[in-house]
């Protein structure tokens, strides 16, 4: 073994945090802890894979579970394509493979919502197939012991990284290499206050030495965000809500809301009052950062009649007692919890 990987393996031996994710070689239970942990941090995706794993103990399980349920798990996580593609893919294990989870990296690839990296750790930390993991722990990882300035999110930058994970990557040893690649950039070589002084690579680490530790990794795409103007409608009935399933390809797809309509600016309660000659009362307002979108809500209180008057006709009624079991956005969520919805209070 190349003294590199001698040196990442002695220093995950002593320092590995005891994840349950690390414990098995299930492919189905390393899948799901891969894909809550695509975009969610350690600490947060905890309780949320043992959720997963204790509804969904397996592939069976989940490709019979209907969306809703699968979207209620995942409620609060966001980006919730990851959920609606999880229950795609069991059900094309389970039609497909037989019920086995496919073995082979190309196999495994090709299931919906599974990239390279994802790809990479199901068929290294299950299989022991020699795939280096590449996400964003070990670029920034990468970049800075290399001193490598080419930008992570360009074509070039993606194959000279690959390239590199893959030469560095200890195949006698995959799962495990896997693991300790990511968890240095997790826990010692941080994007923000890095821990530079615990670090076992600080003596020929290229950024350290050049002092370039703040500015690498390189990115080249500024993230452009979008401002969006949501006005929700709550029906001021006692035990009835009216809701309405999302559609079309957009965020929060098949998840539920208050009835909905959206602007291009900031619209008052009077707007609409003038508009309905109805009822039309603020409740609250609120801004939801997302990656790429900056949603401002107003939650307006208003009358049974007023939702057919503002041209709304895709919503339902449900008891406020069972929306608990609906998948709603967490903005949603939060609104429910101030207004005291039943099934939503605080604990
Ligand atoms: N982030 C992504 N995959 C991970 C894993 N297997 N362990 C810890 N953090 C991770």
């Amino acid at each position: 073994m190349t003294d590199f990987g001698t040196r990442l393996l002695d220093w995950y031996n002593n320092n590995y945090r005891n994840l349950p994710w690390r414990q098995t070689t299930d492919p189905y239970k390393i899948w799901i802890s891969e894909i809550i942990l695509q975009q969610t941090r350690v600490a947060q995706g905890l309780d949320y894979y043992h959720r997963f794993i204790d509804n969904f103990p397996n592939v069976q399980s989940l490709a019979q579970a209907n969306e809703e349920q699968v979207l209620r798990l995942w409620q609060g996580l966001g980006y919730y394509s990851r959920a609606r593609n999880l229950h795609q893919a069991a059900k094309t294990i389970v039609e497909k493979h037989n019920s086995q989870f496919p073995n082979t990296y190309k196999e495994i690839l090709n299931l919906k919502g599974i990239g390279t990296y994802t790809a990479a750790a199901i068929a290294s930390f299950a299989f022991q197939l020699p795939y280096a993991v590449l996400d964003g722990n070990v670029y920034r990882f990468i970049s800075r012991i290399k001193g490598i300035d080419t930008p992570i999110d360009s074509t070039e930058g993606k194959k000279r990284f690959t390239e590199l994970a893959n030469e560095l990557l200890n195949t006698n040893e995959p799962a495990h290499h896997n693991q300790a690649m990511m968890e240095m950039g997790a826990v010692i070589c941080k994007a923000q206050s890095p821990e530079c002084d615990q670090c076992p690579f600080q003596t020929d680490c290229v950024a350290f030495l050049t002092g370039q530790i703040p500015n690498l990794p390189v990115k080249s795409k500024k993230i452009s965000q979008r401002h969006r103007y949501f006005n929700y409608f709550l029906v001021d009935e006692t035990d009835t809500l009216y809701i309405q399933q999302r559609n079309g390809k957009d965020i929060w797809q098949n998840l539920y809301q208050l009835p909905l309509i959206e602007s291009e600016k900031k619209l008052s309660a009077n707007f609409f009052k003038k508009q309905i000659n109805e009822k039309v009362k603020l409740l609250n307002e609120t801004k939801h950062i997302l990656s790429h979108q900056i949603i401002h809500s107003s939650f307006f209180l208003t009358t049974t009649n007023a939702i057919e008057k503002l041209g709304i006709n895709d919503y339902q009624t449900v008891k406020k007692a069972e929306c608990i079991n609906y998948p709603f956005p967490q903005l949603v969520v939060n609104f429910f919890n101030e207004q005291n919805i039943p099934g939503y209070k605080k604990e």
